[in-house]
């Protein structure tokens, strides 16, 4: 990938800044211009000299002073709002904690991806769907309505939940009635994180090739039963598409207390799910991490739990977020391997595999235990399904990018993200149906009448 804008611009400002004290750092004097909403004020990116893991950083991501974007075992990167600056300077300055701004203002990115987006969608007819372009949640429904009309009964899209601001959260059921015989159930969820557009790109993009992938159709579906949650935050995405910080917004839109300011409202639906929960989520609502007052406080998530419940014991579990490349299992709340954890992984790797396949060795993920990989965190749904619903396989796919681009990955890299996406999930359900591209040896004839 050639250098974005974005890096080279952030490579000057990192220059320019690793030689200036740290005390002339304040970018810019924070003033009380009523004229700029909140919610179109800038939003830095710092590059700071210790991991989130650092008790002092850990402090102010709880508190929801500064938001994840990054992080290793020696440094991060962290969104900071422009109001909250001076208080995170302190508390950095306190600790001895070097660092300097890599993007002074985020949203300037932000304001001309939107745009183009607007334009975009104003002219696009809502029966199409396409992978070249991110999608207005309207575009996304109008799309299930089409293939829930068009694909004879195969498709069924189902609602699970109605949110705060009254948007129905969506199931759609794939199965082929014509088909008998014992099937995989495999639940999918895209969305639940508002930012992370790549996710409900990913997850229509699957459910289309179920849908209408005549390969797939014929070696996949008749052994399969599929349930896809395109958004599983409809509130929260619909909120990234306004426009300024909004895209930049993680939780649901629940409002947590009228007399805080916006980013003190929702609660993270992917720490709302009640197994272990509240181990590395936040209890202040101001946090991006808000774990909500108690478990499956939140329609979004109770709704989804029900449905779940209701469709029985899964075979395979897959939620999509960005970013990160990566492939992990439960558990999110310790480091210690789960019982299957060489099933788990062994199943992982194939996502792996056809990935690299498809991108001719341009693509890597990593793959392992959640806590392990990213530190810990809990109430998150896959580490339910596995632990709690008893899911043979859950999986957390951190998509594209490595944080090049992170949250705000370019409209050209959809198709192939989504493609590779797509072989990567297919490689891992071959194999476990033992039949298709990724099938661990080919079925015999007496084995082919049997299924
Ligand atoms: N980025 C995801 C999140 O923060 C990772 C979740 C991984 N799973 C887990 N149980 N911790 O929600
Ligand atoms: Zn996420």
């Amino acid at each position: 990938m050639p250098p974005s804008p974005m890096a080279c611009y952030a490579f000057i400002l990192v220059l320019l800044q690793i030689f200036t004290p740290i005390s002339a750092r304040l970018i810019r004097p924070v003033t009380n211009n009523t004229l700029v909403s909140d919610g179109d004020r800038p939003v830095q990116l710092w590059r700071v000299g210790a991991s989130l893991q650092h008790p002092s950083l850990q402090h102010l991501l709880l508190q929801g002073l500064i938001e994840k974007w990054a992080d290793d075992a020696t440094s991060s990167l962290v969104m900071v709002r422009e109001e909250d600056v001076p208080e995170v300077q302190a508390a950095l300055q306190e600790e001895q904690v070097e660092y300097n701004v890599a993007v002074e203002d985020l949203l300037s990115l932000v304001a001309a991806e939107t745009e183009h987006k607007m334009r975009g969608r104003r002219k696009r007819e809502i029966e199409r769907m396409d992978w070249n372009s991110y999608h207005a949640l309207e575009d996304i429904e109008g799309y299930l309505g089409w293939l829930n009309a068009s694909t004879n009964g195969v498709v069924q899209v189902l609602s699970a939940a109605t949110t705060q601001e009254g948007r129905p959260v969506y199931v759609v059921r794939v199965n082929d009635r014509g088909a008998t015989g014992p099937k995989k159930r495999i639940w999918i969820e895209g969305g639940i994180h508002a930012r992370e557009w790549i996710s409900p790109a990913a997850t229509t993009f699957i459910l289309h090739q179920v849908a209408t992938n005549p390969d797939w159709q014929r070696t996949i579906l008749p052994h399969t039963e599929w349930y896809f949650v395109p958004v599983a935050n409809p509130d929260g995405y619909a909120h990234t598409f306004t426009g300024g910080r909004a895209r930049l917004w993680r939780k649901n839109r629940r409002v947590n207390d009228n007399a805080l300011p916006d980013r003190c409202n929702g609660v993270d639906l992917n720490r709302n799910w009640d197994l272990k929960w509240g181990v590395g989520a936040s209890q202040n609502p101001c946090s991006e991490l808000y774990m909500g007052e108690v478990p499956f406080s939140e329609a979004e998530t109770t709704g989804l739990k029900y449905f779940m419940e209701r469709v029985g014991p899964l075979d395979l579990f897959i939620t999509f977020h960005s970013y990160g490349q990566s492939v992990l299992y439960p558990w999110g709340w310790t480091k210690d391997p789960p019982k299957n954890a060489k099933m788990l992984h062994r199943v992982g790797r194939r996502f792996l595999e056809a990935v690299q396949h498809v991108s001719k060795g341009q693509v890597d993920y990593t793959l392992g235990g959640s806590g392990a990989m990213l530190g810990f965190a809990s109430g998150a749904t896959d580490d339910w399904a596995y632990g709690a619903l008893g899911a043979k396989h859950a999986y957390t796919i951190e998509l594209r990018d490595t944080g090049h681009y992170g949250f705000l990955l370019p409209e050209a890299q959809i198709g192939s993200t989504v493609r590779e996406t797509a072989a990567g999930v297919q490689c891992m359900v071959t194999y476990m149906i033992n039949n298709g591209v990724c099938a661990r040896r080919r079925r015999n004839a007496r084995n082919r009448n049997n299924v």
